[in-house]
């Protein structure tokens, strides 16, 4: 069995963004202002990046940066903004970007936040949905794929920093092998320069 397979690959991926960008251009076509988006970092930059080149009307991107506390090794809901946005939020059109929604506590937690600045809406979009994981329900408006409750890196999502700039999503079969050895995925991924095929 492979260490790893594609779950959604690139031309999925690109096909789905170009959709959502679609979306979002019509729903926010005729806005007082120009609508934020806001990117949560690290895991939806690639997605925002993508999504923003299709959007087909005028937009603000901002980032924010959040830590969150571990107990016991589980996800405790406290959350940290580390970075925060530096656009006036106040009767703005918002659209929180996240690569995913697992829990839903990071992103119950950035609605909190954010509704206190008191924008004219807020809405979020994410690429990927794994509702099954859901502990705190929360609105997500714009969905790209809702997935099953596994192990998935690639395009912004990572292992422990890494696997972030591979351009499918791939999910990760054995997740206990990948923490005894990070390396796994490489070889494969990206073979060494020594080992490539040379160009015809
Ligand atoms: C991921 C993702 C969301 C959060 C979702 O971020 O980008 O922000 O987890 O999980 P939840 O619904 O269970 O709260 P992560 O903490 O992996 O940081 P990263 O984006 O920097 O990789």
């Amino acid at each position: 069995m492979p260490p790893a397979e594609i779950l959604i690959a690139r031309s999925s991926i690109a096909a789905r963004v170009r959709a959502l960008a679609s979306a979002l251009s019509t729903a926010y076509a005729s806005t007082a202002q120009p609508p934020v988006l806001i990117s949560v970092l690290q895991g939806s930059a690639l997605f925002t990046a993508d999504l923003m080149r299709s959007i087909a009307i005028d937009m603000a991107v901002d980032f924010i940066s959040i830590s969150s506390y571990a107990h016991s090794g589980s996800h405790s809901g406290v959350v940290k903004i580390v970075k925060d946005v530096e656009i006036d939020l106040s009767d703005r059109d918002v659209v929180i970007v996240e690569d995913i929604v697992d829990t839903g506590l990071t992103l119950n937690y950035l609605r909190r936040s954010l509704t206190e600045r008191g924008p004219h809406s807020l809405r979020t979009i994410t690429l990927l949905d794994k509702t099954v994981r859901r502990l705190v329900p929360v609105p997500v408006e714009f969905v790209g794929f809702e997935i099953p409750d596994v192990f998935v890196v690639g395009y912004g999502l990572d292992f422990q920093g890494r696997y972030r700039n591979v351009g499918d999503i791939l999910v990760v079969r054995d997740l206990a092998r990948l923490v005894n050895e990070p390396d796994l995925l490489v070889g494969s991924l990206w073979p060494r320069r020594g080992q490539r095929r040379q160009p015809t």
